[in-house]
């Protein structure tokens, strides 16, 4: 999530990275650095903030160097501060490493490097991997970094794109990518590395995109590749022909539709490291004591928008398996209504950009009642994120579009895990208990990929109902919290009327709205309550509304009883909220792009609310 650039080449090596660095910045940083060969020497420039702050600290002391790795950083592990920010050297400073990604047994590995004389300046993951190489060199791969690279690979566990720069390889860079993403850039007598295309596009169109596994040894006008066994593999170079702004889009049009189908892997990301391999639920990150959250007996959720739809599934789930009270308040709402805290409670806030005015002035108040907080939020070294006794973010990576997709779904990984956890600490599930729902959880990404890839049946009901005016999602139980979700996104980026209700408050109320010029979304996919849902279906349908039932593969209970259907993938009833909300973000994606909408910048909305 974060950037990795190199260059080897003729030009001013500091000029380009710093170049392809602001390149990457239109997905918002936290901290930028850098680390060149400077006559056969390692010097490395970092600091907090933008890459026009880094720009400032290279201008002050210019640099003639043609070798080079840079990197802007979204923080996970440790706050935005400048000994967190990448480059990370070996503690002899002799070689440098950045890395995108998270290194799961990084915890492990610091103790043993450590025990070794290792000596670590940040709280970061990446820097076990300066240790570990250094440790190699020095060791089995004797002086030869390319070998110590790839014994050192096969040490780390998670995710991990890393580039290498070290005064023992003087004329090279080395790189290895593992489900994060790498591309190598090819000029005449130059070389250029990247995780994102557009970091390149202004020197080269000739482009190597890494696969999982691969290791190259980069050379100015050369690339060796290999695989991690060191068996040499051929990747072709792509001609990349997008234009630039296209490009920052990886080749989407919008945003939006490229932060949707990052879905999958945002949430493999937010699981990752957090399900140990007996299915239980790795919470060391809260820093919470299990003795303090057995003390916890009620909780309240706070925020706003999408995050307190989120919130409200969470609630659902909450009270399901950890048989907690939950309360949910609009953030906006909460500080004004007086709330009844208790010391056997905690406040949850939930955020992606971590900067929202009310959600942080409902935190306030909590903290100023003296109630235990926790953040759930997206932006590490956010405002809330610091103020919250504990945190348990997400980790969706940046998210541009002001319509939150993929940060919605990261929350509901999140709030589900925190569920477990709890569950298990009061005895509400056993071992087994929590273990059944992990494993389910952890098919999620691969069921979002089916959704995915079947998508063209929506996209073409985006298409056919663009000109309608009035829509309504219904459902019950959590296809009613779901419903709530499907309803804000096709709001604010359509601008048509979207109302969500439980299917149950039909006939309180907005029966009376249905007419033949409302399309109605039915949720379908609680196993317990889909009989009721499908006659709440037929009374819509019966004043003329026109029906899409949404239900899970296999279900031909519908069949007839509606105008047209959505299939998800069969699954468990408590991973629903996850297989209905995508559809509904791509038939509001599909829809808009057909009404030619501003659909990453909606009329009137900003992706971060600091004002109340
Ligand atoms: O950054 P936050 O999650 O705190 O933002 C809350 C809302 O402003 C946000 O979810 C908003 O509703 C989005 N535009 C929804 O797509």
């Amino acid at each position: 999530m974060c950037g990795i650039v190199g260059y080897l080449g003729p030009r001013s090596a500091t000029g380009v990275l710093l170049d392809e660095l602001s390149r990457l910045e239109y997905r918002g940083y936290d901290s930028a650095g850098l680390a060149v060969l400077d006559r056969g020497r390692l010097r490395v420039v970092k600091t907090v903030g933008k890459v026009r702050a880094l720009a400032a600290l290279v201008e002050r002391d210019p640099l003639d160097v043609h070798l080079g790795i840079g990197h802007t950083r979204w923080a996970t592990h440790g706050r935005p501060s400048t000994p967190n920010a990448h480059p990370h050297v070996s503690t002899a400073g002799d070689l440098a490493v950045v890395h995108n990604g998270i290194i799961e047994n990084h915890a492990e590995l610091r103790a043993r490097l450590t025990a070794g004389g290792a000596v670590f300046v940040s709280e970061t993951d990446t820097e076990v991997i300066a240790h570990l190489l250094a440790a190699k060199l020095a060791g089995p791969a004797a002086g030869d970094v390319g070998r110590a690279l790839l014994l050192a690979a096969a040490e780390l566990r998670g995710a991990f794109a890393v580039a290498v720069v070290a005064e023992a390889a003087p004329d090279c860079l080395y790189v290895v990518r593992q489900q994060s993403p790498l591309v190598i850039g090819l000029g005449e007598g130059e070389t250029f590395i990247a995780s994102d295309i557009p970091a390149v596009l202004p020197y080269t169109r000739s482009v190597i995109v890494l696969e999982d596994g691969d290791v190259a040894c980069v050379r100015a006008g050369s690339v060796m590749l290999s695989n991690l066994a060191g068996e040499s593999v051929e990747r072709p170079a792509r001609h990349i022909d997008w234009d630039i702004h296209a490009a920052e889009k990886g080749g989407y049009e919008h945003f939006m539709l490229k932060e949707i189908e990052e879905i999958p892997a945002a949430v493999a990301q937010t699981l990752r490291g957090r399900i140990d391999p007996a299915g239980q639920v790795v919470a060391a990150e809260l820093g919470l004591s299990d003795e303090r959250l057995r003390a916890v007996r009620r909780l309240s959720i706070v925020a706003c928008g999408t995050s307190y739809y989120a919130a409200m599934v969470g609630k659902a789930v909450i009270e399901k398996l950890a048989r907690l009270p939950v309360e949910v308040d609009l953030a906006s709402e909460f500080r004004y209504r007086s709330p009844i805290l208790s010391d056997d409670q905690m406040v949850i806030a939930v955020s992606q950009s971590g900067e929202t005015a009310d959600t942080l002035a409902a935190l306030r108040e909590a903290k100023r009642r003296g109630v235990l907080t926790l953040g759930v939020v997206n932006v590490i070294g956010s405002s809330l994120s610091r103020e919250a006794d504990a945190n348990w973010p997400t980790w969706a990576g940046p998210e541009i579009c002001v319509a939150s997709t993929k940060a919605y779904v990261t929350q509901l990984v999140a709030l589900y895990l925190l569920a477990l956890h709890l569950a298990r600490l009061n005895g509400a599930l056993d071992d087994a208990g929590v273990a059944e729902v992990t494993t389910a959880l952890s098919t999620v990404p691969a069921l979002l990929e089916q959704i995915l890839a079947e998508r063209e049946q929506i996209a073409d009901m985006g298409r056919r109902y663009a000109h309608w005016e009035h829509f309504f999602y219904l459902g019950r139980g959590l296809d009613a919290a779901s419903s709530l979700e499907c309803a804000l996104k096709l709001k604010e980026i359509s601008y048509k009327r979207a109302e969500a209700y439980a299917a149950g408050e039909l006939k309180h109320g907005p029966l009376a709205l249905m007419t033949p010029e409302v399309l109605v979304f039915g949720l379908a996919t609680q196993r317990e309550l889909v009989d009721k849902t499908l006659s709440n279906l037929q009374e819509v349908a019966a004043r003329g509304a026109r029906v899409i039932g949404v239900v899970r593969a296999g279900d031909n209970v519908v069949t007839g009883q509606v105008d047209e259907v959505i299939r998800v993938p069969d699954a468990d009833d408590l991973l629903m909220p996850f297989l209905t909300v995508v559809p509904a973000y791509l038939f509001t994606y599909y829809l808009s792009a057909a009404l030619g909408r501003e659909i990453d910048q909606p009329r009137n909305l900003a992706k971060s609310v600091t004002v109340e």
